[in-house]
């Protein structure tokens, strides 16, 4: 089992839109996969099509107080496919965390109360800071997916998140990697563009990672796919971005799997 979480501070990068794409694209290719919303948003949880079933039951919050006992078990999507969903009662789970010993193993010890060898990959989407929960997504990593959109100012974060990593890393047990940087809403035809990602190219290179060279393009069909409850893939297969999508993921499953 691999977990892979995707991480950015900065909101709108398509964090959620990519960990939604790379569970649908793998569990097409036939691997077992969980994906964990951990987001108090719950934005994954509504572009999956759950919204109202799970208002009052905030999974992911549940899926972290293992010791009072109150598991909660995945949502079964599809053959490959589940979800542990998350809504806005996981904004308690900060506070909660915070004064706890080992603050930043929880999300870590609960994956791997899992059933063993159900899932191939569980995925991660994560919320748009640095706290608690963000240290423990980190933890719960084997390997991190750091979206971007390639314009002025999508650097100044990354520096700091990349900071977090070493910090987690330094007390961890085991190796976290940071499997790559991908580059989401691209625009070709605007010079800042190749411009952001050559910069971004030259960062990884300098911490032994990569720029995945399958760029995401901007276009609307990602945008609409979640109001339709569908994968990009499901709603919009012809589009460029579903296409983009799946030779990012055939990209990241030689990387993850070779
Ligand atoms: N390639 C794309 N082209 C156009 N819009 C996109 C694309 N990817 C994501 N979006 C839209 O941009 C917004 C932010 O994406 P989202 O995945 O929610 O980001 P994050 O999870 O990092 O906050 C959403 O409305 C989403 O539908
Ligand atoms: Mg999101």
């Amino acid at each position: 089992m691999k977990v892979i979480s995707l991480i950015n501070q900065k909101g709108g990068v398509a964090k959620t839109t990519t960990a939604y794409a790379l569970a649908d694209g793998l569990s097409r290719r036939n691997r077992k996969v969980l994906v964990i919303d951990f987001d108090p948003q719950g934005s994954l949880t509504n572009a999956l099509g759950l919204e109202d079933e799970n208002v009052d039951d905030p999974q992911s919050l549940r899926f972290l107080e293992l010791e009072k006992g109150m598991r909660a078990v995945p949502l079964n999507l599809t053959h490959n496919l589940a979800v542990i969903t998350s809504d806005a009662g996981l904004e308690r789970a900060n506070d909660m965390l915070l004064t706890r010993i080992g603050r930043e193993r929880y999300l870590r010890r609960a994956i791997e109360k899992l059933p063993d060898c159900i899932y191939d990959y569980v995925i991660i989407d994560s919320n748009p800071s640095l706290s608690v929960c963000t240290l423990n997504v980190i933890a719960a990593s084997d390997e991190i997916l750091i979206p971007f959109k390639p314009e002025f100012g999508s650097f100044k974060g990354i520096d700091l998140l990349l900071e977090n990593v070493d910090a987690v890393r330094s007390i961890a047990p085991k190796k976290i990697g940071i499997l790559g940087f991908v580059v989401t809403m691209a625009d070709a035809r605007r010079a800042s563009t190749l411009q952001a990602v050559e910069l971004m190219e030259e960062r990884a290179e300098e911490i032994g990672s990569r720029v995945f060279k399958r760029h995401i393009r901007l276009a609307v069909a990602a945008a609409d796919a979640p109001s339709y409850g569908k994968s990009i893939h499901d709603y919009a297969p012809n589009s460029n971005v579903a296409k983009d999508y799946e030779a990012l993921c055939d990209e990241i499953l030689a990387a993850v799997e070779a």
